[in-house]
């Protein structure tokens, strides 16, 4: 009579130990595959058992193991749909690169991207993007490329878009933008 429950008791132990072995980033990013339209199942690699996310699809991590952390986000090409979750990628402190090329991404881009503080490459080109340009886009201090071809971003290119730092590239092509892009200021 005692086995069912112990069964029980094993199981649900497991899992508690389970979820708990999961580090905070790849809880994030969990967080993240939950918040996110996946159509083509591109994210069934992320799995909350494990105990870090490197080896999830398109997650890149650096670091040793005592001290591994997410760098690297690329889910270009996956058919994912929804809002873009500043509130659980900005969590993520060492995330040098988002590209999600070619998707579902919509609603407007929040005006807390700027919370992304170790952001270098952000490549949004191709997605269902609307609203206007964030303009604290150029607070992120490393960010090098931003390219949001291809989305419906409306409304004038921010003053404070000539103040970037560090950019290199820039894309804005094949909006719905007014105005001119201001180099000299
Ligand atoms: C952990 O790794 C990250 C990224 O590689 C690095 O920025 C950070 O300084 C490291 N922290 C420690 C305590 O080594
Ligand atoms: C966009 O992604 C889809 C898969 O989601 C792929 O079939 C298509 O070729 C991609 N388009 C480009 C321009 O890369
Ligand atoms: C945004 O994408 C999600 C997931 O594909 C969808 O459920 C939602 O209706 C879309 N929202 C808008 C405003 O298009
Ligand atoms: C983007 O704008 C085009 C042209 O105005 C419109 O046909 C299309 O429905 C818009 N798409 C989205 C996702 O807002």
């Amino acid at each position: 009579m005692t086995q069912p429950l112990t069964i029980v008791v094993c199981v649900l132990l497991s899992v508690v130990a389970c979820v708990s072995c999961l580090n905070q980033e790849g809880l994030y990013l969990y967080q993240l595959k939950l918040s996110l339209d996946d159509p083509d199942s591109t994210l069934s690699s992320w799995n909350p058992r494990d105990a870090t996310p490197c080896n999830w699809y398109g997650v890149t991590c650096a670091g040793d193991a005592s001290n591994t952390s997410v760098t690297e986000l690329d889910l270009s090409d996956t058919n994912i749909g929804g809002p873009f979750p500043t509130n659980i990628l900005c969590r993520l402190p060492n995330l040098l690169s988002i590209n999600f090329f070619n998707n579902s991404i919509n609603q407007t881009l929040p005006l807390d991207i700027y919370l992304c503080r170790s952001l270098r490459h952000l490549d949004l080109s191709q997605n269902l993007l609307t609203g206007p340009l964030p303009a604290t886009l150029p607070l992120l201090p490393n960010l090098r490329y931003l390219d949001l071809t291809g989305n419906n971003f409306s409304g004038p290119i921010p003053d404070s878009f000539g103040t970037f730092q560090n950019l290199q590239v820039l894309s804005l092509v094949s909006n719905l933008l007014e105005g001119r892009y201001n180099f000299d200021e």
